[in-house]
């Protein structure tokens, strides 16, 4: 039987969102104008961007033993996401971001990572047989590394396609054993730049950052780009899929439902292309919108 089920392992938080005129500078005050509590995290927004696009999705994460925890495992469960390895950790905060978003839909993000940073790599052995019967396994960096190897070598011994969305980029560099086990990573510009040491301003740079990444033994880097759309590398030339022209209110979780949309699009048999121009499509939608899981578009709004 194919294997179509993508399992997201990553991170679930609560957004603590402003909206303000600009973004603060360092030492600055600003007075910001509406404040809401959404539901967002990395992981969880690509977990309901696949689940609302029509993939059939589980998900592996820590959150608190809270309310804000108690609440993402329940909405979860209503997106129809299969809730089995979200765990509620006693004694810690579910993590929680922070997001003041400006006038233009940029955004910042301090993350406090609380439950987060405690998904550990006995976690995923104890979700090993979701794991390994997991067509794709999607993974960002809001969880320990050494979690997702284990993730990774999991999901590849079950045959899965390993894909990495490298958000938010660390300090160090990513560990080679990490590296050689993703068939797909999907850095923004920002990212693309810090992993290949090369700065991103056009797209001569931009070819030359994706084969460096390549050249780490990645078979498809796919560099998002806002509103340019996304790049790859065919044979050593540059390829453009535009993004979708659209007025921006709020790009947070842009990238997410990018990662959920083409794991869709791929599980259900497209080739790259093809993929990355559906996740486009889903991902311009998405910054229409405020918010994260809010901003995310149901399938019926694409096809
Ligand atoms: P974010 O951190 O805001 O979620 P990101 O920085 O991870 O996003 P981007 O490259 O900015 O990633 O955006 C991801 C995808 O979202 C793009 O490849 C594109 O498909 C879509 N997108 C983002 N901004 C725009 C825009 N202004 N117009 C149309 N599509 C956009
Ligand atoms: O990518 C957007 C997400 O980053 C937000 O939902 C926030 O929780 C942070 O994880």
């Amino acid at each position: 039987m194919e294997k179509t089920r993508i399992v997201v392992v990553g991170s679930c938080n609560t957004d603590l969102v402003i909206s303000v005129d600009h973004l603060p500078a360092p030492g600055e005050t600003i007075i910001g104008h509406d404040f809401m509590t959404n539901q967002g995290g990395k992981g969880a927004n690509q977990a309901v961007a696949v689940a609302r696009l029509g993939g059939t999705t589980a998900f592996v994460a820590r959150v608190g033993d809270d309310g804000f925890g108690r609440q993402s495992i329940a909405l979860l469960k209503e997106e129809g996401i299969d809730t089995r390895h979200v765990l509620l950790t006693e004694g810690v905060a579910t993590g929680v971001a922070m997001i003041p978003v400006d006038c233009r839909g940029e955004n910042s993000i301090i993350v406090a990572s609380g439950a987060n940073a405690l998904l550990t790599p006995a976690d995923i052995d104890a979700a090993a047989d979701t794991i390994r019967e997991a067509g794709i396994v999607l993974m960002q960096l809001e969880t320990p590394v050494d979690t997702l190897i284990r993730a990774a070598r999991l999901a590849r011994e079950g045959g899965a396609l390993v894909v990495l969305n490298p958000a938010p980029f660390p300090k160090e560099p990513l560990p080679a054993e990490l590296l050689a086990l993703v068939d797909i990573i999907t850095p923004n510009e920002t990212e693309a730049s810090m992993m290949a040491g090369i700065s991103i301003t056009d797209e001569a740079s931009a070819l030359q950052a994706i084969l460096k990444i390549q050249a780490t033994g990645i078979k498809q880097v796919i560099l998002t780009a806002g509103s340019k759309g996304a790049y790859t590398a065919e044979s050593g030339s540059l390829v453009n899929i535009p993004a979708v022209k659209t007025e921006v209110v709020d790009t947070t979780a842009a990238g997410d439902t990018f990662c959920g949309a083409l794991c869709v699009a791929l599980s259900e048999g497209n080739g790259l292309t093809g993929a990355i121009r559906f996740a486009n499509r889903a991902a311009a939608l998405s910054v229409t919108r405020r918010g994260a899981w809010m901003s995310i578009p149901k399938r019926g709004e694409i096809d």
